[in-house]
């Protein structure tokens, strides 16, 4: 029987009452032989699943996989290696990886109508490296969307944009729109003829307007690079947008946001030529990677399987749910971002809560309810520390089969906290209460499967 003291736990960086009651009650026999740090990082993680449980999850990069998944995260793959491209590898001991593989692959050129899928990045930041890489050289021009107006670390001077020693310039952003002004971008692509031109947000609430650019790009001869971290499973699904039918070249993107895969990265291109895929191969290995991290690999196989088959419900119900709580919050009195143009058009909303406080209290009182935001500049900030906003996203609830009405009930917790001023208590039970119907899998193999289950392996 592991007992943690409550003295310990009342120590430890703050965690809620009933995680706390979850670690003091747990009881967990025949575990002689495990070390004292080993047991409690062991509960520690068990009372991680088990807050989600009980939590509703809105950060728009998160998401649960599927137990098939699970199970690939679990086998052999894990710690091998394969470096090199299918059938054409440094080790042996990877004929089953070849087959898993290049099965992987070629789901992903048919998901995404391309003629070239690579695996092997093991995020969203390595994939854009490897596209670096690729195709730039230090001392070049990039554009991209400034970090204010939500472009990722990757493209800053102090990510992997300023490692590969690339500089950017920034398109011009229409803050009532909350997208890229069309006008100002076509000049900066026009007159600045920049070798890449890049697109993609972290907070990315409407399509990048490729498609009205497109005879710029074509004109100033760049090359089209999207990153589409947050939106991948939007993509898939056939909503938002489709990149590589709209003038872009290359997608890089991580596999666990939108898209429900595991931690990983991928990217997927219609190459320019010979050239340009052989630099993108290039790019990933050696350039970025050494390890692709199989498992995860075998995972986001699963997952391309899944999305194949689940996708357009999935991705479809997405939307539909972020609208409706984007309605919902604004009916309520928040100031949700774009209202004049719907919102939003994918997983992610924006509210501006200067007035309840500032996105970092808010954030804080949210997550004392069990609801997991995160705070996030808006458009005019100055401080990521402090900044106005909030960035939700429902991909994670939707795949635990929430619909429109409970996106009114999730925004009444917002309002019973935020502008009522309700004891943090009483909503958290609440909270815990709507959750308790909402905690299996939907649109993936196996559905029903707790998205939270804690598997054991010991006693
Ligand atoms: C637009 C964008 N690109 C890249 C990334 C990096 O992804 P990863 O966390 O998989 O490295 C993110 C992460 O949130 C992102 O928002």
């Amino acid at each position: 029987m592991l007992t943690v003291r409550k003295s310990e736990v009342a120590n430890q960086h703050p965690i809620h009452e009933n995680v706390k009651s979850a670690i003091i009650n747990c009881s967990v026999t025949k575990m002689t032989g495990l070390s004292r740090n080993a047991k409690f990082i062991r509960e520690r993680v068990r009372s991680h699943n088990s807050y989600f449980e009980d939590s509703i999850p809105l950060i728009a990069s998160e998401n649960v996989i599927s137990p098939l998944q699970r199970e690939m995260l679990n086998s052999d793959f894990n710690g091998r290696y394969a470096e090199g491209w299918v059938g054409h590898r440094y080790y042996q001991g990877n004929r089953y990886v070849d087959e898993v593989e290049s099965r992987g692959m070629e789901l992903a050129r048919k998901l995404f109508g391309c003629s070239f899928a690579d695996l092997r990045p093991i995020s969203g930041t390595v994939a854009n490296m490897a596209v670096l890489f690729a195709l730039t050289s230090p001392g070049d021009v990039i554009s991209t969307p400034a970090l204010a107006d939500g472009a990722h670390i990757s493209t800053a001077k102090f990510g992997a944009v300023g490692m590969r020693g690339v500089s950017t310039i920034n398109y011009p952003f229409d803050t009532e729109k909350m997208n890229l002004d069309i006008d100002g971008t076509r000049r900066i692509i026009l007159e600045k003829k920049p070798k890449v031109a890049l697109f993609g947000m972290s907070l990315f609430l409407f399509p990048a307007p490729l498609r009205e650019l497109r005879d710029a790009f074509e004109e100033a001869g760049t090359t089209v690079w999207y990153d589409g971290a947050h939106v991948l499973g939007l993509i898939a699904g056939g909503k938002f947008q489709d990149p590589l039918r709209e003038g872009a070249h290359i997608i890089s993107a991580s596999t666990h946001k939108t898209f429900p895969g595991p931690n990983h990265g991928m990217i997927l291109s219609n190459p320019r030529d010979e050239e340009m895929e052989k630099a993108l191969k290039r790019g990933v290995f050696p350039g970025v990677t050494s390890s692709h991290h199989l498992h995860e690999m075998a995972a986001l196989c699963i997952a391309l399987d899944e999305m194949q088959k689940f996708g357009r419900k999935y991705a479809s119900q997405i939307v539909k749910n972020s609208k409706a709580l984007a309605q919902s919050l604004y009916d309520r009195g928040f100031s949700v971002l774009a209202a004049d143009y719907g919102f939003t058009e994918s997983h992610t909303l924006a509210v501006n809560v200067q007035r309840l406080g500032g996105g970092s209290s808010c954030a804080e009182s949210l997550e004392s309810v069990n609801i997991v935001v995160n705070k996030n500049m808006l458009p005019g900030d100055e401080s990521s520390v402090h900044p106005s906003g909030l960035r939700l996203g429902t991909q994670e609830i939707t795949h635990l089969g929430m619909k429109e009405n409970e996106m009114d009930e999730i925004a009444s917790f917002f309002e019973r906290l935020l502008v009522r001023r309700e004891r943090p208590s009483d909503v958290r039970k609440d909270v815990v209460s709507f959750k308790k119907q909402f905690r299996k899998l939907k649109y993936c193999y196996g559905e029903g499967y707790p998205a939270y289950k804690y598997e054991k392996f010991m006693s």
